[in-house]
């Protein structure tokens, strides 16, 4: 294997907002980031990997009002639950700090200075929406009113979302501020802004020299068609932010200080490891340094911050790297749906590594969406995953194990097969390096499948049942074992966790990329202990579940009246069509709560001799164990569905609403099996 020289190299995150909690769309980033950064490390080159919390705004300011906290403690508690999210999906920052911080402010304070003195940043008088009871300027999206080209109601300030019009908040016709319900009026007031144009032939000089995907550099040309305009970096107190020097009452806007944030962190990493900063930033500096984003944030970062720091004498970024959004069973993740899933929420029902290698296996070095499809989840992470790869430890490692004190063999049975696996690795990282995760997988994939033909060719099992055969038995469980420990070397950058057991598993020391060279011979494993659980999509459909917004909603608080209201009377059906309808008295013989489904309660139920399975949706209302024994009504004769854990053949009758869940149930003395009429 070629021996690499050793690079320097700063990765970062975008940084998500102070005021919500991180689901799993954004994770195809972290995730993105935390594997092509854990493959670096593999490699042995000097890698770190730095995020923080975006926690300035207006957005944050008013969210902490509404809580009735300080913002300071929203975004004290926020960044302890995005830290929480992120390493239990192994996501291994060197450092994640927030924008509210004094590194933070030294960096934005200096990059405005700077590009102050050289003439950057212009000021003038702008006209703006402001709320006169709360006192506070709106930005766009705090204020609504009527579409003045379709006139639907409730539209933000900057579109329209039932025409697509785009307009200005004072093109809207009866505006009012989100904030107070008070009507805008227009208020003047002294705006600082950066001359982006300035840097206008370096951008394109930067951009033509391979620091951004072909697709974005397209957009760009857009960008600059359509003229470089100054950006507006102020807004006026109150805002939460810092304020701008020598300027009181005029605030840094959020986007100003967002990508400083990288800085930030890294500045206050190297004060704690020793590093030197500005052999990172300087501008002839020889790192590397790579911003991962959305292609929704890149105007930011590929216009503005190269410009900011190249004005400010700090290098640009070697490239940004943009992916595209996640959709989830093909469309946008949706609240109602259950498909806006939470980091958190998922975590309760899902191991992170099945989600990183998931999105691992669909990742490329493009821009496009990429698509959570539940059924190819499960699929992809039980075939490939469990069936595949830990397969190939499980058949083996018991042999070794029970019959060789776990001791593996002192030469590889198979050299040539072996070496087929190595020579993988170049081409497995050129994948890894070009962010083409797809490609590796499916590359490794193959060679999993290699490593279980061979299994299957030299049957270990038969060999174990035949006298005299004891050293091939040896023979090709050490060979298994050994491309396994291969494969995991090419996986660790997506399955760290994994890789941790299979260390313990096999008693080596943290295994690194150029491990593959040298095989593992005459050398004591441990007890093998199974590595990963197939998925079940009943595990996926309880997620859903949880994810289903005003799920924990409380009934509403004169519920009966509410059901009512909500659920008037439906059209009629004459006595012929409910004439059709087989009710019987039914006992319920055994019920038990379904695993995975939060709702659902499985019934056996007596019809009078014949006996019928039937999911009901009344888990919320009735502990299974308290319904046995009890008689209730059924349908007796709808059509069987089949659901997802087995067929329901009938329906129990219930009253329910927002108040609550009433079992029918027949007077004393009916007996099973009587006609319900
Ligand atoms: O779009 C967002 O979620 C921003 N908080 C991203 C900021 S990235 C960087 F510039 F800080
Ligand atoms: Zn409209």
């Amino acid at each position: 294997m070629s021996s690499h020289p050793i690079r320097r190299i700063l990765v970062t995150s975008a940084l998500p907002y102070a005021n919500g909690p991180i689901h799993i769309g954004h994770l195809v980033e972290y995730i993105q980031t935390d594997i092509w950064v854990r493959f670096q490390k593999l490699r042995g080159h000097e890698c770190y990997y730095v995020c923080a919390d975006d926690a300035h705004g207006t957005p944050i300011m008013l969210r902490a009002e509404q809580d009735g906290v300080s913002p300071q403690e929203l975004i004290d508690r926020i960044w302890q639950e995005h830290r929480a999210d992120f390493a239990d999906f192994l996501i291994e920052f060197d450092n994640y700090y927030s924008t509210h911080s004094p590194e933070c402010r030294h960096y934005a304070e200096l990059i405005y200075r700077r590009l102050d003195a050289s003439g950057h940043i212009s000021r003038r008088v702008i006209t703006q929406a402001y709320d006169p009871e709360k006192r506070m300027f709106l930005p766009d999206r705090f204020i609504k009113g009527e579409c003045p080209r379709c006139g639907t109601a409730d539209q933000y300030g900057d579109s329209c979302e039932n025409c697509g019009a785009t307009y200005s908040p004072t093109d809207l016709k009866n505006p009012r501020s989100v904030v107070s319900g008070a009507t805008p009026v227009t208020k003047e007031s002294l705006h600082f802004f950066f001359k982006l144009a300035d840097f206008e032939t370096m951008l394109k000089d930067w951009i033509g020299g391979g620091s951004i995907q072909p697709q974005m550099a397209n957009k760009l040309d857009e960008w600059f068609t359509a003229g470089l305009q100054e950006w507006d970096i102020s807004r006026d107190a109150p805002y939460w932010g810092f304020e701008i020097p020598d300027a009181p009452g005029k605030y840094f806007y959020v986007w100003l200080d967002a990508p400083i944030g990288y800085m930030a962190s890294f500045q206050n990493y190297c004060d704690r490891a020793g590093l030197n900063f500005d052999d990172f930033w300087k501008p002839d500096s020889t790192a590397e340094v790579y911003h991962f984003i959305g292609k929704d944030i890149a105007y930011f970062h590929i216009l503005f911050w190269p410009a900011e720091l190249t004005g400010a004498g700090f290098r640009k970024p070697t490239a940004v790297n943009c992916h595209g959004f996640l959709t989830v069973d093909g469309q946008k993740m949706s609240k109602s749906r259950g498909t806006f899933i939470k980091a958190r929420t998922y975590l309760h029902h899902l191991r992170p590594e099945y989600l990183r290698y998931y999105f691992a296996s669909k990742l490329n070095d493009g821009i496009d969406d990429l698509d959570l499809n539940f059924e190819d989840f499960v699929q992809r992470v039980n075939s490939d995953l469990v069936g595949k790869l830990v397969n190939i430890a499980s058949r083996c490692a018991g042999f070794i194990n029970r019959r060789f004190g776990g001791r593996l063999a002192e030469r590889l049975a198979e050299p040539a097969l072996y070496a087929e696996f190595v020579a993988a690795s170049e081409s497995v990282a050129q994948a890894y390096e070009g962010r083409e995760f797809g490609r590796a997988m499916r590359e490794i994939m193959a060679l999993a499948d290699r490593a279980n033909q061979y299994i299957d060719e030299k049957k270990p099992w038969v060999l174990a049942k035949q006298a005299g055969a004891e050293a091939d038995v040896l023979a090709v469980c050490s060979m298994g074992l050994n491309l396994f420990r291969v494969l995991m070397v090419y996986l660790k950058p997506v399955l760290p966790g994994v890789a941790g057991d299979v260390e313990r598993f096999l008693q080596i020391a943290p295994l690194r990329w150029n491990d593959v060279d040298t095989p593992l011979l005459g050398h004591a494993i441990a007890e093998f202990k199974p590595l990963m659980q197939r998925v079940d999509i009943a595990q996926i459909a309880a997620m859903v579940e949880e994810s289903k917004e005003g799920r924990a909603e409380a009934p509403a608080q004169n519920a009966k009246a509410q059901a009512l209201a909500d659920d008037p009377i439906g059209p009629t059906v004459s006595i012929d069509e409910f004439a059709k309808v087989d009710l019987r008295v039914a006992r319920i013989l055994k019920a038990e709560a379904v695993a995975g489904a939060d709702k659902l309660v499985r019934l056996e139920l007596d019809l009078g001799g014949e006996t019928r399975q039937v999911f009901a949706g009344i888990k919320s209302a009735y502990a299974p164990e308290d319904l046995q024994g009890r008689m209730t009504v059924m349908v007796a004769n709808l059509a069987p569905r089949k659901m997802r854990f087995g067929v329901s053949e009938g329906m129990i009758l219930a009253a329910g609403g927002p108040g609550g869940i009433y079992l029918l149930a027949p007077d004393g003395g009916a007996e099973p099996g009587m006609r319900v009429k």
